[in-house]
């Protein structure tokens, strides 16, 4: 990553953006490899956490804390000068628009409250670069373009972002460079601009019908000028679409066994890249945990240290060592 650019990691659920981040952040160390932030190892992390700033997709918040006060605890232990910390609280609140609602308990604000508030944590005490891990996931589009908006504001501010996202066109939106990872590997560096070109100056021609094996096979025979994807849906890539385009139209139009299906004709997207590179589609692993990710961490993490203050032992404490490894 260069300095000041907002860098994306895209890819599926399950390729290992996460496990990526807590490498760079210093929550868990890699088997191989070398890993340098800003010049250091994240082994030394004390000293780097202070320079980094980190907004984990499960929300680690406090609901019966403010979001003024949530802030100044945050401040408090990443060191920032007490003199200034109530400066810097409200200037953060402002940069993520919850400076009216501050003084409301964290349970009661949105879903999209409490990422920006999450956001917020994370850049309380001015690091040099922030991780955002999937800041938008679940949003609805207005609460996606404030997070977008404060992304915008960090770069503006000469700060480093590095975020993970599904979503394509938010990769694209944002990004200067993009990453795509699939399967805990680097398929791809570049701007979208540069791995959209490495499409070549093709189209992307979509079917709407069922693809099954049979039918993928069938067609990559019978068309020598296009590549065939079979996943989510059919689609066929090809630098010659006006002879492409005819035998689709007689195969699928005219047949009456597809009924006139559904053709569009289209420019490559980042998703056809990485289904050209990978073989595989973004939207492949549909997210199906029903846990919701405040109630898991007000299990393990709020309950037993507020037990422990009141010196009982928590008959449901799940037993683990509970480190707080959160930069
Ligand atoms: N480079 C890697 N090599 C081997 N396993 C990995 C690697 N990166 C991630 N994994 C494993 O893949 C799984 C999913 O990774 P995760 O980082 O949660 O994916 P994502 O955040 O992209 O959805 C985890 O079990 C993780 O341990
Ligand atoms: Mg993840």
């Amino acid at each position: 990553m260069e300095r000041g650019e907002i860098f994306g990691l895209l890819g599926p659920n399950g390729a290992g953006k996460t496990t990526l981040i807590s490498i760079l952040t210093s929550q868990i160390r890699g088997q191989h490899g070398e890993v340098a932030v800003l010049t250091e190892d994240p082994k030394n992390g004390a000293r780097l956490r202070r320079r980094i700033g980190l907004a984990a997709h499960d929300l680690r918040l406090s609901d019966y804390l403010t979001g003024f006060e949530a802030l100044k605890l945050h401040g408090r232990l990443y060191g920032v000068n007490s003199k200034n910390l109530e400066d810097r609280v409200n200037e953060v609140l402002r940069t993520v628009g919850l400076y009216e609602k501050r003084n409301g308990l964290v349970r009661t604000y949105s879903e999209g409250m409490r990422r920006r508030l999450n956001i917020a944590l994370a850049i309380v005490h001015d690091p040099e670069i922030v991780f955002l891990d999937e800041p938008t996931i679940g949003l609805d589009p207005y609460g996606r373009r404030q997070v977008w908006r404060i992304v915008w504001d960090l770069k503006t501010k000469g700060k480093t972002v590095l975020l993970t996202t599904h979503y394509m066109e938010e990769a694209e939106f944002l990004c200067d460079r993009i990453a795509l990872v699939d399967r805990g590997t680097i398929a791809a560096i570049g701007t979208p601009t540069e791995l959209k070109a490495r499409l070549g100056p093709g189209k992307i021609i979509e079917i709407g019908v069922e693809c099954t094996p049979a039918l993928a096979e069938d067609l990559s025979q019978s068309l020598p000028d296009g590549r065939v994807h079979s996943q989510g849906g059919l689609s066929i890539s090809t630098e010659n679409p006006e002879a492409v385009l005819p035998r689709l139209l007689k195969r699928f139009v005219s047949d009456p066994g597809y009924g006139g299906a559904r053709i569009v004709v289209r420019e490559p997207s980042l998703e056809d890249v990485f289904l050209e590179l990978t073989g595989r589609s973004l939207q492949e692993h549909p997210r199906i945990s029903e846990d919701d990710p405040q109630k898991e961490h007000n299990r393990r993490f709020w309950r037993p240290l507020a037990n422990h203050f009141h010196g009982k032992t928590d008959p449901n404490s799940t037993g683990e060592p509970r480190t707080v490894a959160s930069p």
